[in-house]
């Protein structure tokens, strides 16, 4: 009787890099979010209290994208660990790709575009389905529905549970991000030491920690599935 192996715990923190080749435009880079906005005009509380109606066209554009969008390889490839580990998914995403490709357990640190938020009382939210955000539209306590995104400046509350997931981590895969986002990127340095890290990136970002982490130099749709089969191929051999 081969002995009941508990299964790892298998974390993955996605960027906007799993779900470039969705077709969603990343924020750093060529052709990036932020070289044709200024961040400060869309993503911050001051732009909202400044031009709350162009912020909310920005979300709107995006979010009509990200309905446009399907999940691919790399968000499919995820989904099939869950078959051998205890998968936990941590994205900076706020699309619902991940979910749609079939992952059961996604914690969004940076919101989700498809709901919207009372700007009255932060725990209101409502699911968009395929309704745009306008001006007017309100809350049930009557102030104006605002994206449910975590803005720059903002805090980010599912950071504390964030941690504790990738404290329990046996298995970290980081893919798709520049790690360039404070407090979201301390949480490649959050893992156990005795916990695997491999970074799945065409061009692996300068914070790294090179000596303690594989780097695949892949897309997504290329690195993520080669990484996912040698993963259940390594349960098997057990
Ligand atoms: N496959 C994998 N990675 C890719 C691909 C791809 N096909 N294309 C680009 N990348 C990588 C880039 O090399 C880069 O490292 O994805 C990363 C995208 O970096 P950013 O655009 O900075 O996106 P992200 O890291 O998710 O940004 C974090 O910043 O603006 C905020 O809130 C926003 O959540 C976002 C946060």
């Amino acid at each position: 009787m081969r002995p009941q192996l508990s299964r790892k715990n298998l974390v993955v923190f996605t960027g906007a890099g799993i779900s470039a080749e969705s077709g969603l435009q990343t924020f750093r880079g060529d052709g990036g979010l932020w070289e044709g906005h200024r961040v400060e005009d869309v993503a911050t509380p001051e732009a909202w209290a400044k031009d709350p109606a162009l912020v909310l066209e920005f979300y709107n554009v995006r979010r009509r994208n990200v309905r446009a969008a399907q999940p691919n390889a790399a968000h499919r490839a995820l989904v099939d660990l869950e078959s051998a580990y205890d998968v936990r998914i941590i994205t900076q995403n706020v699309d619902d790709l991940h979910e749609r490709a079939g992952s059961t357990h996604v914690l969004h640190l940076h919101g989700e575009i498809l709901y919207a938020r009372s700007t009255r009382e932060s725990s209101h939210t409502a699911y968009l389905g395929d309704h745009d955000i306008a001006l007017g539209d309100t809350c049930p306590l009557g102030s104006q529905l605002r994206p449910h995104i975590v803005w720059f400046g903002e805090q980010v509350p599912a950071l504390d549970e964030a941690a504790r997931i990738v404290s329990q981590a046996d298995i970290f895969l980081c893919v798709g991000t520049s790690l360039e986002v404070y407090p979201a990127n301390s949480l490649i340095f959050a893992t156990p030491r005795r916990a695997r890290r491999i970074v799945v990136n065409p061009e692996v970002p300068d914070l790294v920690p090179r000596d303690v982490c594989e780097c695949i130099a892949k897309t997504a749709c290329e690195g993520v599935p080669e990484l996912v089969a040698s993963l259940l191929l390594a349960t098997t051999k057990l």
